[in-house]
């Protein structure tokens, strides 16, 4: 069973202070502006329930999970937003934009945890079963970017992570995204915020015309 690609799920992916909301808040009020319906969303969350369990995954109050229930936790997440509200938005016709989805589960519980690969891709096939038509990936080096994400204030259970963890993360990234390049766009996010929105929506611009031209 392979995944089923839906071309108006546009993900966002990125490092930690990569700039996401500013860059999903632009690429909304562009597809507002031309009268489409838009879902905004993120991962883990995006339901009561999910939201839930982002709080669990996140909080620092409790012992840590292990590597193997932080990836369920992240897949259970994953498995009622996709049924509960990216399923339903798309099946109406609407856009849905997504801060985070599977890709960060490669990145984060994958190639920055070492968890194993295949086991993910079973569960992308048996509880996602769906891909994004285009997945924005804001790449900015680990460093800077995790200048912006502290200087935010307290950080949470992953954003505690030690620099490696990033760099692992930003490679798992970079390395998906040279793997699918029809499906991924790169955009340099230590650039100022507003060039970076402005990018990315022109990236969702070539993608809807596309989408037009091959009907
Ligand atoms: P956020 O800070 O972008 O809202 O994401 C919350 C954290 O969860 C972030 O540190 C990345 C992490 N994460 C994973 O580790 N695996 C996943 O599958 C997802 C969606 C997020």
């Amino acid at each position: 069973m392979s995944l089923q690609r839906q071309p108006r799920l546009v993900t966002l992916e990125g490092g930690e202070g990569a700039g996401k909301s500013t860059v999903l808040a632009a690429l909304r009020d562009a597809l507002l502006a031309s009268g489409c319906e838009v879902v905004c969303t993120r991962e883990p969350g995006g339901t009561p329930l999910a939201e839930q369990i982002r709080g669990l995954l996140l909080d620092t109050r409790h012992e840590p999970p292990s590597p193997e229930t932080e990836l369920l936790l992240m897949f259970a997440a994953r498995a009622q937003h996709v049924s509960e509200t990216i399923l339903p938005a798309l099946r109406r016709g609407a856009w849905v934009l997504s801060d985070r989805f599977t890709d960060a589960s490669y990145a984060y519980q994958g190639a920055a945890r070492g968890g194993d690969v295949d086991f993910i891709a079973e569960l992308e096939r048996r509880v996602v079963g769906i891909s994004p038509g285009l997945t924005l990936l804001l790449d900015v080096p680990v460093e800077i970017g995790l200048q912006r994400a502290r200087g935010r204030g307290d950080a949470d259970r992953i954003e505690s992570e030690a620099d490696e963890f990033f760099e692992r993360v930003r490679t798992g990234y970079r390395t998906r995204a040279e793997a699918e390049p029809q499906r991924f766009r790169i955009i340099d996010a230590s650039q100022p915020v507003e060039a970076v929105a402005a990018q990315a929506v022109a990236q969702l611009q070539a993608h809807r015309d596309a989408l037009q031209v091959s009907g």
